[in-house]
């Protein structure tokens, strides 16, 4: 998942990628990003995409900084919102050894924290600590590893979506996939992914110097993970995590 795969996304962005603000049926998530915004705060939308947060972080705070590492991404973004005039559209790699930022005083980062290169996880996590102010506010939502196993529970289970005929290419995929799980990588489309424990991600954060104000899950229908779920398949629903944190040094 480098730059090249977003760029190739870009233009086929809404088929392709997950809407978290439109399925995310609780709200929990705006009322978060309310939570912290002001008219008198900047903030910086991290891994923007094509700008679904804008119109949102647009009307509730001083300025916007909607930063993406595709600049595909950006442009449709600005073509999209250019009535929003507080929002300025960076192209940037939080992955980088090195960025330049000016920190703002929140931060939301949605869903973007995806890749299976640990050394690129490890520097994003950096960028968001850099991208904020002292006392700064960050809402991160990234995928959980709990909900993917207990999906994956469940397809095998009761043979959701013919899971029993899932056959694995290759060894040597066979040998990819093992090595990725151990460390909360797993495929979504083909595509490895990383997904993220609580403990992981409340340990991750405070490293980075924020303290974690909250852990919530943000809970999806059964259908945005199989095409047929069993009709009496309800409560856990599957989920992401969505964490609320307070820079602290
Ligand atoms: C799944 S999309 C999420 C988009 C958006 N936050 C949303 O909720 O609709 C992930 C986005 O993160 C961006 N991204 C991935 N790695 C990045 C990096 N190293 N630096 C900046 N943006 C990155 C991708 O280009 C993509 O637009």
């Amino acid at each position: 998942m480098n730059r090249k795969y977003w760029e190739t996304m870009a233009p086929k962005y809404d088929d392709e990628i997950f809407d978290v603000l439109r399925n995310d049926s609780s709200g929990k998530i705006v009322t978060a990003i309310e939570k912290i915004s002001s008219k008198k705060k900047t903030v910086i939308d991290i891994g923007c995409a094509i700008g679904k947060w804008i119109p949102l972080l647009a009307t509730q705070f001083k300025e916007v900084q909607a930063a993406d590492i595709s600049a595909i991404n950006l442009q449709i973004a600005k073509e999209k919102y250019r009535h929003f005039k507080n929002v300025e559209y960076l192209r940037m790699d939080m992955s980088a050894a090195k960025l330049k930022v000016s920190p703002c005083d929140a931060a939301i980062c949605i869903n973007a924290i995806l890749t299976d290169s640990l050394k690129k996880r490890i520097n994003f996590f950096q960028s968001l600590s850099l991208s904020l102010k002292k006392g700064g506010h960050l809402v991160l939502v990234v995928p959980s590893l709990e909900s993917k196993l207990y999906t994956n529970i469940i397809a095998h289970r009761w043979n959701v979506d013919g899971d029993h005929k899932e056959k694995i290419a290759s060894s040597k995929k066979a040998f990819e996939l093992a090595k990725n799980i151990k460390q909360g990588v797993t495929d979504i489309d083909n595509v490895p992914t990383k997904h993220y424990l609580k403990e992981e991600l409340e340990l991750l954060l405070s490293l980075e110097g924020f303290k974690v104000q909250a852990i919530e899950k943000i809970n999806y229908t059964w259908k945005t993970e199989f095409n047929n779920p069993p009709k009496w398949l309800k409560s856990p629903y599957p989920w992401d995590w969505m964490c609320v944190a307070k820079k602290n040094k």
